[in-house]
């Protein structure tokens, strides 16, 4: 099966799994025990990490907060930042188009009185400059806006949001997973308070994130996850210390090899939809003309059961939305303003590191082959697609 899904998860690069062994076994030492070299060894690793991945962020070390994953991360940057905030200041603002993992503790915040605004999207999936200043109040709290749609790979003016936010007084965080090592992130280039990072989506392993908090934004954060004051008291909980290496070490690789392998990926992906279109017919990019990552293709096919499309599509590991929520038609796409057959009838294409040209061939043509079968049983399918593209 050619594994096409890199937007749900990585491989752990070998590596990085080298760069982890010796935590697990031998230099297994709780980071935070002072008293012998087993805790000076494993605090040393996760300061090493620390500097790693601020390196690929354009952060300090300090600034850095590891996490459990980044639904933790955004937590403590969203609920955190809310608990802190004065009373006065009860609004959070958000995009329709965000992760899961932001919405549910915006809603969470909405269910205990606070408003809730979530910004609607244009068809290309990119949230209007103009809507989110007439969103924020001096009353905002918090901003929150992605950098890179886990679905359809589009990327948000972040950076002009910054000013924004800033002018308010509120706090601007961003849930930047799908971006970090695959285009550049600088988060003081950005302007952003928080920022959210998860180690599995860049070749690391899953179970281990990051939390950007700029310096002085600490003291506007209430920590949700206290404990033994581990992470400058920001998040309590024993440090996942072989976590933690092999996400510094996926951080290490992607700053030295991101350029040529975005370059890379990114001609892949051209490939793979020009041959679609070439081969499957009445397709549409979901989410085109926007700046996107290099590896992210989401397309819809028209006049076709979606179920029937992704029950057939055994060769190749593809999704048609979010990985926890692929049951249902993606919130994304309807943001998009698709209807839900043509949400359901999209396919979520993430090329990664181990992508090949044969894959992508093989991938095509599978696609193609499925297509026209589905279209061939189903004569309400065969109408539709010959309207397609009207
Ligand atoms: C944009 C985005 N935010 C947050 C998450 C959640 O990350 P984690 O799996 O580390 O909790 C994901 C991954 O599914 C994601 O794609």
């Amino acid at each position: 099966m050619v594994y096409l899904d890199h937007h749900a998860t990585t491989p752990v690069d070998p590596r990085v799994v080298e760069a982890m062994l010796p935590y697990f076994t031998v230099a297994f030492g709780n980071a935070t025990s002072r008293t012998h070299r087993f805790g000076w060894e494993a605090r040393e690793a996760v300061e090493r990490a620390r500097r790693q991945v601020a390196l690929l962020i354009g952060a300090g070390a300090r600034e850095v907060v590891f996490t459990s994953g980044a639904t933790e991360a955004n937590h403590l940057a969203i609920a955190g930042a809310a608990a802190a905030a004065p009373t006065d200041r009860r609004h959070v603002v958000t995009v329709a188009t965000e992760h899961r993992a932001v919405l549910e503790p915006c809603r969470q915040l909405g269910a205990s009185g606070w408003t809730v605004t979530e910004l609607p999207v244009d068809p290309t999936g990119l949230v209007d400059l103009d809507a989110v200043a007439r969103a924020i109040t001096p009353g905002t709290a918090l901003v929150s806006v992605m950098l890179a749609n886990n679905e359809i790979g589009v990327l948000q003016a972040v950076a002009e949001i910054a000013p924004l936010a800033h002018a308010r007084g509120a706090l601007l965080h961003t849930d930047a997973v799908q971006a970090l090592g695959r285009v550049p992130v600088d988060v003081a280039a950005l302007g952003v308070d928080l920022a959210s990072f998860s180690a599995h989506k860049l070749y690391g392993p899953k179970g281990v994130g990051a939390l950007y908090v700029k310096r002085g934004v600490e003291k506007r954060l209430a920590a949700p996850v206290r404990g033994g004051g581990q992470e400058r008291g920001l998040r309590g909980g024993t440090l996942n210390v072989p976590g933690i290496v092999g996400f510094g070490a996926a951080c290490d690789v992607a700053g030295r090899e991101m350029p040529d392998e975005a370059r890379r990926v990114g001609a892949l992906r051209d490939r793979l939809w020009q041959l679609l279109q070439e081969r499957a017919g009445g397709v549409s990019m979901n989410g085109a003309s926007a700046p996107r990552l290099p590896g992210n293709l989401n397309v819809r096919v028209a006049g076709i059961d979606g179920e029937s499309l992704h029950v057939g599509l055994t060769e190749i590991a593809v999704s048609s939305g979010a990985a926890c929520t692929s049951a249902e038609p993606s919130h994304v796409l309807m943001a998009l303003g698709l209807d839900k057959t043509a949400a359901l009838a999209s396919l979520r294409f993430g090329l990664g590191r181990g992508t090949t040209a044969a894959d992508i061939d093989r991938a095509a043509s599978h696609v193609a082959d499925v297509v026209a079968h589905v279209r061939r049983s189903s004569p309400v399918a065969r109408l539709a697609a010959a309207g397609a593209g009207r």
